[in-house]
């Protein structure tokens, strides 16, 4: 850690739930590193994995010559993707995997046109960042940008007793029914939504949200892109958050928790968008030099069984339950927080202005350094930075989830005053 206890801290090594920084330090940690280490950090299937490749073949030509590691990763991942996503475009991160499945949506329907929605948080790269709202992130590159896309509200479930979730879901899609019915803008090919927005502040949409999405692009063949590269492989209860609602997309974007750890994504469509993509004259029209790299495809397949074995679903919706009645208990009438949301082990504890009246972002700044001076990890959220974002590896013990919310509470106490 810095002498004065500021950013950043400079990591040395990572086991389980537990990182640890150059000087000695050992710290819980609250973010599994961007919510990859679902598994907790260095799980030793894993790193035997890798070591394993890597004697063997260190890289490969996986879109030409595929390895029999890339070969193991699709096996693995059609066991337990919903059928029938059973065909996949790999790549090297999140932003690969969006920036795939917007092409095969072109490809597919020929339409330009692109539906996302305000909050939501895509990657940075090109088509990508196209399709992530966040004004901090887009303006210095605007001239860029692409502007077939409308960027929707995304609605909100509350904790209130009345109608609000209703209106508020009926309010959302009856505006993505107006843009696809809109006969003066680009027809729409596309809906690019997470199922739960994650960066843009563990947004929980109402439920019957994707299922009523899912309904609109069937009546007008308009493809449904679920980005599921944060709330996927188990992080929410399910394999991956679409299934609360039994709505299967046409293509799905994975990443982050697929391999615990190596960079690796993968774009999972159906046959018929699959079909869509031209026969290759030689050189595909979609592809890069690490495409399919051996290793991250041995640590994927090995990663996969690992979550089934561990049963990691379940084990995020027991987590999360105990996680959130904690966070719930703890901050019960407390002056700093608004709300604690979320579903899983993907959680969201947002702030009020400070006591000065400082705004959210700046008490939520505040605690996450308060809270890594007393050996807890955590990482703010939220469009205005309001939130702190609690994702831990999902095999986290209880003693350590209830160590790190008394650890949050007390710096949350620390920021406020
Ligand atoms: C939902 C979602 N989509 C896409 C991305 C981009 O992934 P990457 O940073 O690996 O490019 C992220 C990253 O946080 C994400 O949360």
């Amino acid at each position: 850690m810095a002498p004065d206890g500021s950013f950043p801290v400079f990591w040395e090594s990572a086991y389980g739930s537990n990182v640890w920084d150059v000087d000695g330090n050992r710290y819980i940690d609250f973010t599994a590193a961007f919510g990859v280490a679902a598994c907790g950090h260095r799980h030793p299937a894993l790193v035997e994995a890798a070591c394993h490749q890597i004697h063997s073949l260190l890289h490969g030509m996986g879109d030409v010559h595929p390895s029999r590691a890339k070969v193991d990763l699709l096996d693995a991942l059609t066991a337990v993707v919903p059928r029938p996503l059973g065909h996949a475009i790999l790549g090297q991160n999140g932003s690969d995997a969006v920036e795939a499945a917007l092409k095969a949506a072109y490809l597919h329907t020929k339409r330009s046109g692109i539906i996302a929605f305000v909050g939501g948080y895509h990657g940075l790269s090109g088509f990508a960042l196209g399709c992530t709202s966040a004004g901090k992130f887009r303006e210095p590159f605007s001239p860029y940008l692409t502007d077939n896309v409308t960027f929707l509200s995304f609605p909100r479930r509350t904790c209130a007793r009345d109608n609000h979730d209703e209106m508020s879901l009926n309010r959302a899609l009856s505006a993505v029914r107006q843009r696809l019915s809109d006969k003066y803008l680009p027809p729409v090919g596309a809906i690019l939504v997470e199922p739960i927005q994650a960066r843009g502040g563990i947004v929980v949409p109402p439920d019957g949200f994707l299922r009523g999405l899912r309904e609109l692009c069937d009546g007008v063949r308009t493809v449904l892109i679920c980005d599921e590269i944060f709330t996927g492989f188990g992080r929410t209860g399910e394999w991956f958050a679409c299934q609360h609602e039994g709505v299967i997309p046409d293509l799905m974007a994975v990443g982050k928790a697929l391999t615990g750890g190596f960079p690796l994504s993968a774009t999972l469509m159906t046959p018929e968008v699959a079909a869509s993509w031209p026969k290759s004259p030689g050189e595909a029209i979609h592809t890069s030099t690490f495409l399919g790299h051996p290793v991250a495809c041995a640590v994927g397949a090995s990663s996969i069984k690992l979550m089934q074995t561990l049963a990691i679903p379940l084990r995020a919706a027991r987590g999360g339950d105990r996680l959130m009645q904690r966070l719930r208990r703890a901050f019960s009438g407390s002056p700093a927080v608004n709300e604690v949301r979320g579903r899983g082990m993907l959680v969201g504890v947002t702030m009020t202005n400070g006591r000065y009246g400082e705004p959210p972002f700046q008490v939520v700044n505040r605690t996450v350094t308060a809270a890594m001076r007393r050996g807890l990890l955590i990482l703010p959220c939220g469009a205005n930075g309001d939130t702190v974002s609690i994702t831990p590896p999902i095999t986290t013990s209880e003693a350590q989830l209830d160590h790190g919310v008394e650890i949050l509470a007390d710096a949350i106490a620390e920021a406020v005053t």
